[in-house]
């Protein structure tokens, strides 16, 4: 699969829209709008380190393995202070993602594709056991106040494979994903521009962040919304 090669020669890879038949066809698919909608429905993150009340999230822990995909009863996001300098060792409860989404046909095909994707990219071909963590994330700017994805900076999420992927922007400006490889120098800079856009990485190869977005509009609201998904094998390191 050419694009788990890619992901291992580089530590991460952008799919060309349409070409993924598991990644969600966002302009034509009918199961989109629902999916998308209910972005619409986040609460806000009342943990940020930083005063900051411009992210809205929800969350969901699951456990994968090649026959099933199970959810976890819910439980609080944890990432030490080695991942997140801002808001780590705290245990952040968010509100759950919704039923229906998690268990809506497009994620299970999203993350059973993702995990065959990984499980190739990676070493070894033992059955895995994957933890696998969901976010859904709106990032809310304004004329006065910017809206910042990535708050703690370039990071990594502390584990071992991580997909993010755009659900919309509206009004949105910026909000330039960067990418370092760990131990060079150059970072690269693309833009998660449509609906559907996605990234794939290796945690442990790579740094991530998101520049902070503006309003396109200044009288208008701007946001931005992703999908972040997580995977850390079960009983590893
Ligand atoms: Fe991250």
């Amino acid at each position: 699969m050419r694009l788990a090669g890619e992901l291992a020669a580089q530590g991460f890879v952008r799919p060309a829209p349409g070409a993924i038949d598991w990644l969600p066809a966002a302009a034509s698919d009918p199961e989109w709008q629902d999916f998308a909608q209910s972005w619409n429905r986040l609460g806000l993150d009342r943990y940020m380190a930083d005063g900051g009340r411009y992210r809205r999230r929800r969350h969901a822990a699951l456990a994968m393995t090649p026959d099933a995909i199970v959810r976890k009863p819910h439980q609080p996001h944890y990432q030490s202070r080695d991942y997140n300098r801002l808001n780590g060792d705290v245990q952040r409860w968010f509100d759950p993602i919704e039923d229906a989404i998690v268990d809506s046909a497009m994620m299970r095909r999203l993350l059973r594709g993702a995990t065959d994707c990984f499980e190739r990219a990676g070493e070894g071909d033992a059955p895995r056991l994957w933890h696998v963590e969901l976010h859904q994330f709106r990032i809310e700017a304004n004329a006065h106040e910017p809206g910042r994805p990535t708050p703690e900076g370039m990071h990594r999420d502390g584990v071992d494979w991580v997909l993010v992927m755009l659900i919309d922007r509206v009004n949105a400006d910026q909000g330039v994903t960067e990418i370092r490889i760990a131990g060079r120098p150059q970072i690269d800079r693309f833009t998660l521009a449509a609906p559907g856009d996605a990234v794939l990485l290796d945690d442990h190869r790579v740094l991530h962040g998101v520049t902070p977005i503006r309003p396109i509009d200044p009288d208008r609201p701007a946001y931005r919304d992703v999908f972040v998904a997580t995977w850390k094998e079960e009983g590893g390191g």
